[in-house]
């Protein structure tokens, strides 16, 4: 039986509905460790400390546990504080992934979500879940997609905003976040030698989730015999 669930792709491959989704015909819980990246990004812009400096943002990681409340995580607790949309706000965005470089900030979060996907029944989301964090997961998926499809969707997310930004923009910005995620020297984006690799570019959502589910289905009879 499939009981841990690593979903790891770029930005805006989709990993996000795909997870809740499945999670939720699963009956599993949904974990987005990028939201846990983007508390700290969030504290440490709150607290005015400078990104580069990375002994302060480790300590920040170690001090200030990042916990998620409920089936789908939908609370978001980082030391006392409850964040919320805020760390889908510009500035987060921008800062996240240079915060997500940091080794001793990856140390005191990877070992979090090893502790929260322990007891299973787990969809987990990121860039190094079938990697790093969960080399063990039952299913390892990795979601790509080209950067212009995910670009239009990220893009399509934000038209009716005030300050709506134009398609190019999303485009170089999605371009320059991969950059960032792909080479930086620990856990770079990467699938796992043995991840279930699936284009989304001519998939919906629901398609992407059947055929995680039938592969789940054929490693669970495969286990079976
Ligand atoms: O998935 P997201 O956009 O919320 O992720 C925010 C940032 O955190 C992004 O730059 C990638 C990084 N991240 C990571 O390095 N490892 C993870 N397991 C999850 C996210």
């Amino acid at each position: 039986m499939v009981s841990v669930i690593a979903i790891d792709g770029p930005v805006a491959a989709g990993k996000t509905v795909v997870g809740r989704a499945l999670a939720q015909r699963l009956d599993f819980r949904y974990l987005d460790t990028g939201v846990m990246y983007r508390a700290i990004a969030w504290l440490a812009l709150r607290d005015g400390l400078p990104i580069e400096d990375e002994m302060a943002l480790g300590k920040l990681a170690e001090t200030h546990p990042v916990r998620l409340k409920g089936q789908q995580s939908d609370q978001v607790l980082v030391g006392e504080h409850q964040v919320g949309e805020e760390l889908r706000g510009s500035l987060v965005s921008q800062t996240v992934s240079l915060v997500a470089r940091i080794p001793a900030v990856r140390r005191a979060l990877v070992q979090q979500q090893r502790v929260l996907a322990e007891e299973g029944d787990i969809v987990v989301v990121g860039r190094d879940i079938g990697t790093v964090v969960l080399p063990d997961a039952g299913l390892k998926v990795f979601l790509s997609a080209s950067p212009e499809h995910r670009a239009r969707r990220r893009w399509r997310e934000t038209q009716g905003q005030s300050q709506a930004p134009e398609f190019q923009q999303v485009l170089a910005e999605t371009k320059a976040r991969d950059e960032i995620d792909s080479s930086r020297a620990d856990s770079p984006l990467m699938p796992a030698l043995d991840a279930f690799l699936l284009d989304t570019d001519e998939l919906s959502v629901d398609q992407v989730v059947e055929r995680i589910l039938s592969r789940i289905r054929e490693l669970t009879a495969a286990g079976e015999r």
